[in-house]
Protein backbone atom coordinates (compact mmCIF):
# COMPACT_ATOMS: atom_id res chain seq x y z
CA UNK A 1 0.00 0.00 0.00
CA UNK A 2 1.28 3.47 -0.89
CA UNK A 3 0.29 6.62 1.46
CA UNK A 4 0.70 9.78 0.13
CA UNK A 5 2.43 12.19 2.34
CA UNK A 6 4.60 15.17 2.65
CA UNK A 7 8.10 14.86 3.16
CA UNK A 8 10.54 17.63 4.63
CA UNK A 9 13.99 17.71 4.35
CA UNK A 10 16.16 20.17 5.58
CA UNK A 11 18.45 22.13 3.07
CA UNK A 12 21.97 22.38 3.44
CA UNK A 13 21.71 26.09 5.55
CA UNK A 14 19.24 24.14 7.71
CA UNK A 15 15.47 25.63 6.30
CA UNK A 16 13.13 22.92 5.05
CA UNK A 17 12.70 21.80 1.79
CA UNK A 18 8.57 20.44 1.97
CA UNK A 19 7.59 17.70 -1.44
CA UNK A 20 4.61 15.38 -1.97
CA UNK A 21 5.99 11.56 -1.29
CA UNK A 22 3.88 8.50 -1.80
CA UNK A 23 5.73 6.49 0.57
CA UNK A 24 5.37 2.76 1.71
CA UNK A 25 5.56 0.83 4.98
CA UNK A 26 7.99 -2.25 4.66
CA UNK A 27 9.21 -4.65 7.86
CA UNK A 28 8.68 -1.80 10.09
CA UNK A 29 10.41 0.87 7.98
CA UNK A 30 9.45 3.63 5.80
CA UNK A 31 10.42 3.39 2.01
CA UNK A 32 10.59 7.04 0.35
CA UNK A 33 11.65 6.64 -3.09
CA UNK A 34 12.34 9.85 -4.80
CA UNK A 35 13.13 9.47 -8.95
CA UNK A 36 16.50 11.74 -9.93
CA UNK A 37 17.14 14.58 -10.30
CA UNK A 38 15.39 15.47 -6.29
CA UNK A 39 15.89 18.19 -3.52
CA UNK A 40 14.68 15.88 -1.52
CA UNK A 41 17.40 13.30 -2.14
CA UNK A 42 19.51 15.04 -2.25
CA UNK A 43 18.52 16.64 1.57
CA UNK A 44 17.75 12.95 2.51
CA UNK A 45 21.33 11.76 1.63
CA UNK A 46 22.92 14.63 3.25
CA UNK A 47 20.93 15.32 6.23
CA UNK A 48 19.75 11.37 6.82
CA UNK A 49 16.66 12.47 8.99
CA UNK A 50 13.48 13.43 7.67
CA UNK A 51 9.85 14.61 8.53
CA UNK A 52 6.72 12.37 7.16
CA UNK A 53 3.45 14.80 7.34
CA UNK A 54 0.25 13.25 7.40
CA UNK A 55 -1.85 16.07 6.92
CA UNK A 56 -5.79 16.65 4.91
CA UNK A 57 -4.68 19.72 4.12
CA UNK A 58 -4.30 18.93 0.60
CA UNK A 59 -2.92 22.72 -0.28
CA UNK A 60 0.19 21.86 0.61
CA UNK A 61 0.32 19.04 -2.14
CA UNK A 62 -0.77 21.45 -4.76
CA UNK A 63 1.17 24.36 -3.50
CA UNK A 64 4.61 22.76 -2.78
CA UNK A 65 4.20 21.48 -6.81
CA UNK A 66 3.34 25.13 -7.76
CA UNK A 67 5.84 27.06 -6.48
CA UNK A 68 3.77 27.92 -3.12
CA UNK A 69 7.12 26.59 -0.70
CA UNK A 70 5.94 28.50 2.50
CA UNK A 71 3.79 26.86 4.89
CA UNK A 72 4.06 27.05 8.74
CA UNK A 73 6.55 24.89 10.45
CA UNK A 74 8.10 23.98 13.90
CA UNK A 75 10.98 22.16 14.86
CA UNK A 76 10.67 18.93 15.27
CA UNK A 77 11.15 16.87 18.68
CA UNK A 78 13.57 14.20 18.41
CA UNK A 79 15.69 14.83 14.92
CA UNK A 80 17.23 17.80 13.50
CA UNK A 81 13.90 18.62 11.12
CA UNK A 82 10.63 20.39 10.72
CA UNK A 83 7.07 19.78 10.92
CA UNK A 84 4.30 21.11 9.20
CA UNK A 85 1.87 23.15 11.81
CA UNK A 86 -1.08 21.74 10.08
CA UNK A 87 -0.38 18.17 10.37
CA UNK A 88 -2.78 15.64 11.79
CA UNK A 89 0.17 13.61 12.68
CA UNK A 90 3.81 13.30 12.63
CA UNK A 91 6.81 11.03 12.36
CA UNK A 92 10.04 11.66 12.92
CA UNK A 93 12.64 9.34 10.59
CA UNK A 94 16.01 8.67 10.72
CA UNK A 95 17.93 6.56 7.25
CA UNK A 96 19.00 3.34 8.22
CA UNK A 97 19.19 1.89 4.47
CA UNK A 98 20.02 2.92 0.79
CA UNK A 99 19.64 0.98 -2.20
CA UNK A 100 21.23 3.36 -4.78
CA UNK A 101 19.64 3.70 -8.68
CA UNK A 102 19.84 5.96 -11.36
CA UNK A 103 16.17 6.36 -11.52
CA UNK A 104 14.74 6.15 -8.31
CA UNK A 105 17.01 5.19 -5.47
CA UNK A 106 15.27 3.95 -2.57
CA UNK A 107 15.75 4.74 1.03
CA UNK A 108 14.65 3.37 4.29
CA UNK A 109 13.92 4.63 7.45
CA UNK A 110 13.44 4.06 10.88
CA UNK A 111 10.79 5.90 12.90
CA UNK A 112 12.35 7.69 16.33
CA UNK A 113 9.18 9.33 16.96
CA UNK A 114 5.48 10.03 16.58
CA UNK A 115 2.82 12.20 17.26
CA UNK A 116 -1.12 13.00 16.72
CA UNK A 117 -2.41 16.76 16.81
CA UNK A 118 -5.74 16.53 15.60
CA UNK A 119 -8.29 13.92 14.43
CA UNK A 120 -8.98 12.51 11.46
CA UNK A 121 -12.45 13.83 10.39
CA UNK A 122 -13.29 11.57 7.38
CA UNK A 123 -12.79 10.89 3.80
CA UNK A 124 -13.48 13.77 1.23
CA UNK A 125 -13.69 12.94 -2.28
CA UNK A 126 -12.39 16.42 -3.32
CA UNK A 127 -9.34 16.17 -1.30
CA UNK A 128 -8.83 12.35 -2.96
CA UNK A 129 -9.51 14.68 -6.69
CA UNK A 130 -6.66 16.94 -5.46
CA UNK A 131 -4.13 14.72 -5.18
CA UNK A 132 -5.33 12.90 -8.32
CA UNK A 133 -4.75 15.92 -9.85
CA UNK A 134 -1.71 16.92 -7.99
CA UNK A 135 0.15 13.50 -9.11
CA UNK A 136 -0.63 14.26 -12.78
CA UNK A 137 0.59 17.67 -12.77
CA UNK A 138 4.06 16.27 -11.21
CA UNK A 139 3.78 14.47 -14.68
CA UNK A 140 2.73 17.05 -16.89
CA UNK A 141 5.57 16.14 -19.82
CA UNK A 142 5.04 12.58 -19.57
CA UNK A 143 1.79 11.96 -20.28
CA UNK A 144 -0.92 12.56 -23.02
CA UNK A 145 -3.49 15.55 -23.26
CA UNK A 146 -6.22 13.56 -23.94
CA UNK A 147 -5.63 11.09 -20.98
CA UNK A 148 -5.47 14.69 -18.63
CA UNK A 149 -8.65 16.26 -19.69
CA UNK A 150 -10.77 12.61 -19.56
CA UNK A 151 -9.21 12.74 -15.50
CA UNK A 152 -9.51 15.95 -15.59
CA UNK A 153 -12.82 15.51 -16.43
CA UNK A 154 -14.12 12.81 -14.29
CA UNK A 155 -12.67 14.55 -11.01
CA UNK A 156 -14.05 17.71 -10.95
CA UNK A 157 -17.40 15.78 -10.36
CA UNK A 158 -15.87 15.40 -6.59
CA UNK A 159 -14.22 18.86 -6.29
CA UNK A 160 -18.10 20.33 -7.53
CA UNK A 161 -20.39 17.71 -5.18
CA UNK A 162 -17.60 18.07 -1.63
CA UNK A 163 -14.67 20.47 -1.85
CA UNK A 164 -14.48 22.93 0.60
CA UNK A 165 -12.32 26.01 0.76
CA UNK A 166 -9.14 24.98 0.88
CA UNK A 167 -10.02 21.78 -1.71
CA UNK A 168 -10.83 24.29 -4.07
CA UNK A 169 -8.02 26.74 -3.77
CA UNK A 170 -5.88 23.78 -4.16
CA UNK A 171 -7.78 22.78 -7.62
CA UNK A 172 -7.44 25.97 -8.89
CA UNK A 173 -3.61 26.13 -8.55
CA UNK A 174 -3.58 22.67 -10.47
CA UNK A 175 -5.47 23.76 -13.15
CA UNK A 176 -3.53 27.51 -13.72
CA UNK A 177 -0.37 24.69 -13.90
CA UNK A 178 -1.99 22.91 -16.53
CA UNK A 179 -2.85 26.02 -18.44
CA UNK A 180 0.54 27.76 -18.44
CA UNK A 181 2.06 24.06 -19.14
CA UNK A 182 0.17 24.30 -22.10
CA UNK A 183 0.47 27.86 -22.89
CA UNK A 184 4.27 27.12 -22.86
CA UNK A 185 3.82 24.35 -25.35
CA UNK A 186 1.94 26.32 -27.93
CA UNK A 187 4.19 28.86 -27.26
CA UNK A 188 6.95 26.04 -28.17
CA UNK A 189 4.84 25.09 -31.40
CA UNK A 190 4.61 28.44 -33.06
CA UNK A 191 8.50 29.53 -32.06
C1 LIG B 1 0.73 12.62 -4.21
C2 LIG B 1 2.10 12.70 -4.80
C3 LIG B 1 3.01 11.66 -4.60
C4 LIG B 1 4.30 11.72 -5.13
N1 LIG B 1 5.17 10.68 -4.92
C5 LIG B 1 6.41 10.75 -5.43
C6 LIG B 1 7.35 9.69 -5.24
O1 LIG B 1 7.05 8.68 -4.57
N2 LIG B 1 8.58 9.82 -5.79
C7 LIG B 1 8.94 10.93 -6.52
O2 LIG B 1 10.05 11.00 -6.99
N3 LIG B 1 8.07 11.93 -6.73
C8 LIG B 1 6.82 11.87 -6.21
N4 LIG B 1 5.95 12.90 -6.43
C9 LIG B 1 6.40 14.07 -7.20
C10 LIG B 1 7.26 14.95 -6.32
O3 LIG B 1 6.56 15.45 -5.20
C11 LIG B 1 7.79 16.16 -7.10
O4 LIG B 1 8.47 15.73 -8.23
C12 LIG B 1 8.67 16.98 -6.22
O5 LIG B 1 8.99 18.13 -6.88
C13 LIG B 1 9.90 16.21 -5.76
O6 LIG B 1 11.05 16.78 -6.26
P1 LIG B 1 12.05 17.56 -5.26
O7 LIG B 1 12.51 16.58 -4.25
O8 LIG B 1 13.11 18.03 -6.18
O9 LIG B 1 11.23 18.68 -4.66
C14 LIG B 1 4.67 12.84 -5.91
C15 LIG B 1 3.76 13.89 -6.11
C16 LIG B 1 2.48 13.82 -5.58
C17 LIG B 1 1.53 14.94 -5.81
Amino acid sequence: MILETIVTSLNADGSAHIAPFGIREQEGLVLIAPFRPSTSLDNLLRAKTAVLNLTDDVRVFAGSLTGRHHWPLRKATQINGWVLQNALAHRELELEKVEEDEVRTKLWFRVVHEQNHQPFRGFNRAQAAVIELAVLVSRLHLLPAAKIDSEIQYLTIAIEKTAGEREQEAWEWLMEAVENFRAEQDGDNFA
